[in-house]
């Protein structure tokens, strides 16, 4: 057997071979299983998939699209028995819908949208919670599961914290200002210490269309996050997607929203003390004193990394007692100097610039334009924050940025250029306390091909040609500290290779020394992944297989129906391709990597 741990490496596994083609590949000694795929029943009523058929009613009780987060959420402690909570970004309805697509002069054409299919759409976005559990080593979901349910975009939640109630948050529909329907594009997530379930709304923006007049009072606010973007027909048929006929529903999205899924009837709230804008995710960890500390990353540009400190403490002994600690605390962003040192500064009312000669009359104000707030702060522009996690033993952070083709000038903690594969940064929060408000930070690799010399990566020479990765996007970090990363964007028209899943050491002689431990189907992107606390099993999400975006010959975006490039998981004619979420465990049960 061939020697496949590197000298002080945490991880022994014999990697996978880089690549691409219709399956998905894990690491030799270990079994991938699809334990639930887009369409499948997560009520127990609910219909079994039609895709010729589909409909929103069976939808809201089905597995929904686009899987991103997943987190686990043990019942009673146990490692082989828990919820399983799953975001659903976003919709393809070109891979969705059979026949809705033809070919004109070479061009795909996406038939006009119906209200039908936008119905369709907003069920197979939001969430899923799902009793699962594992018997003779494999995991299968249970549909009977009194705990099961399926979060979309019209589920009904209630706005809590400081900006709920604020007039920029009443619509015609809930003058209150305290209750919106629906979730949208939830990235990447999290779940808290008292096992709620964090969903992270992040491009937001996209589901919006309609004029507004450049004198309203929101125009330069929805400017600063791009919207109206119109990438869905969503407001043709529902006017609180059409900012011409219901203005303020913007400022009701970019939240950070927390699921008690011990309650299937529970109402989620939107945690507007986090902040509003767009919201990779949000993981988190007790602090030595008790508060708890939640990481995000704002998915643009130039955007900002941000940390919330909870006012009060966790009680590990009253569930009841943490419900609401997200609605008080202080929501901090990062500034990274250039002599390796950084601060956490406050967004907080009346300090510093953020006053009212401003335009900011309140704290309601200031989270609703985080990102106004943090501009005036000099927070520092990064190359898009995707997934930050802690790690609480040691009081490091783990900053994915994803990658940023339009910075022109370099910095410290953004260091190239055209940054085409992004880069990670650790963060060493002073004396390891995760509420400190200083730090130190480093770049703990570069990404990209190091065979490539220009492209600048800064893999240990450890690593291998399967090895690399670029555009880091979520992350874990498991129980024994180690770092797994699942990337976006990994081209197999530029590279030869897709996305998947990386082991990374932090520690010791093999720092910086990456691993591929499992890679995804043609077209996907790797989401998840998440581990058991027991490190037995590791959950990943494929997302989107088949999309090949435009610039590869044969994956292109055409019905699934015809020239399609995979049908994964089914591998069926009668089946699109689904997006699942999958359970990888070691044949000899062990732990995983
Ligand atoms: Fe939805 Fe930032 O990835
Ligand atoms: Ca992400
Ligand atoms: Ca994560
Ligand atoms: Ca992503």
């Amino acid at each position: 057997h061939a020697q496949t741990r590197v000298a002080g490496s945490a991880f022994d596994f014999a990697e996978v071979t880089a690549g691409v083609d219709q399956d998905h590949h894990v690491a030799e000694g270990y079994d991938a299983d699809v334990l639930i795929r887009w369409g499948d029943k997560v009520l127990a009523d609910a219909p079994e998939f039609d895709p010729e058929n589909q409909t929103a009613e069976a939808q809201e009780k089905q597995f929904g699209y686009n899987n991103d987060y997943v987190g686990f959420i043990p019942l009673d402690g146990a490692d082989d028995h828990g919820l399983l909570v799953v975001n659903h970004e976003y919709t393809n309805e070109e891979l969705m819908f059979p026949g809705i697509v033809t070919i004109a002069d070479g061009e795909a054409v996406v038939a006009e949208a119906t209200e039908d299919r936008v119905n369709i759409e907003m069920a197979a976005h939001g969430g899923t919670v799902i009793e699962i559990r594992k018997e003779a080593g494999k995991w299968r979901t249970i549909p009977e599961g009194t705990m099961n349910r399926r979060i979309t975009a019209n589920t009904p939640m209630q706005l809590t914290g400081p900006a709920a109630g604020h007039a920029r948050l009443q619509t015609a529909a809930d003058p209150s200002g305290t209750e919106v329907l629906g979730t949208i594009n939830n990235c990447a997530g999290g779940v808290t210490p008292w096992g709620t379930y964090i969903m992270a709304e992040e491009n937001f923006h996209g589901y919006f269309l309609g004029e507004l007049p450049a004198d309203h009072p929101e125009a330069a606010n929805y400017e600063r996050v791009g919207l109206p973007a119109a990438n869905y027909d969503w407001g043709r048929f529902h006017d609180r997607f059409d900012v011409s006929k219901e203005s303020n529903e913007p400022n009701r999205f970019g939240w950070i929203v927390e699921v008690d899924v011990m309650d299937p009837n529970s109402v989620p709230k939107k945690r507007t003390a986090l902040g509003r804008f767009k919201h990779e995710g949000a993981e988190s960890a007790v602090a030595k004193d008790g508060r708890v500390v939640f990481y995000m990353g704002d998915d643009e540009r130039f955007d900002y990394v941000y940390k919330f400190v909870t006012a009060g403490t966790y009680n590990p002994d009253d569930r009841a007692a943490n419900m609401d600690l997200l609605d008080e605390g202080t929501l901090y962003v990062a500034r990274f100097d250039e002599d390796g040192s950084m601060e956490w500064l406050p967004l907080v009312h009346g300090e510093g610039p953020l006053t009212a000669e401003n335009g900011f009359e309140s704290q309601a104000d200031i989270v609703i334009e985080a990102r106004r707030a943090a501009d005036l702060l000099g927070a520092t522009p990064m190359d898009r924050p995707e997934d930050v996690e802690p790690n609480p033993e040691n009081g490091h952070v783990y900053v994915m940025l994803t990658n940023n083709t339009r910075r022109t000038e370099a910095d410290g903690a953004n260091p190239r250029a055209e940054n085409a594969f992004g880069h990670i940064i650790e963060i060493v929060e002073d004396g390891g306390d995760l509420t400190a408000t200083r730090g130190t930070w480093e770049i703990l690799v570069q990404c990209g091909d190091p065979s490539i010399a220009e492209v600048g990566a800064t893999f240990s020479t450890a690593t291998t040609e399967n090895g690399w990765f670029g555009m880091p996007d979520n992350c874990a970090v498991d129980a024994d500290g180690r770092l797994w990363i699942s990337t976006d964007g990994n081209s197999p028209s530029e590279t030869g290779r897709t996305d998947g899943l990386w082991a990374l050491d932090t520690e010791g002689e093999a720092r910086g020394t990456s691993k591929l431990f499992y890679r995804v189907p043609v077209g996907a992107e790797m989401c998840g992944p998440c581990m058991t606390p027991d490190m037995t099993t590791l959950f990943v999400a494929v997302q989107h297989p088949a999309d090949g975006g435009d610039d590869w010959e044969g994956f292109g975006r055409i019905s699934h129906y015809e020239d399609l490039s995979t049908r994964w998981p089914d591998f069926r004619d009668d089946m699109p391709t689904r997006p699942s979420v999958v359970a990888i465990t070691k044949q000899d049960g062990g732990r995983i990597g």
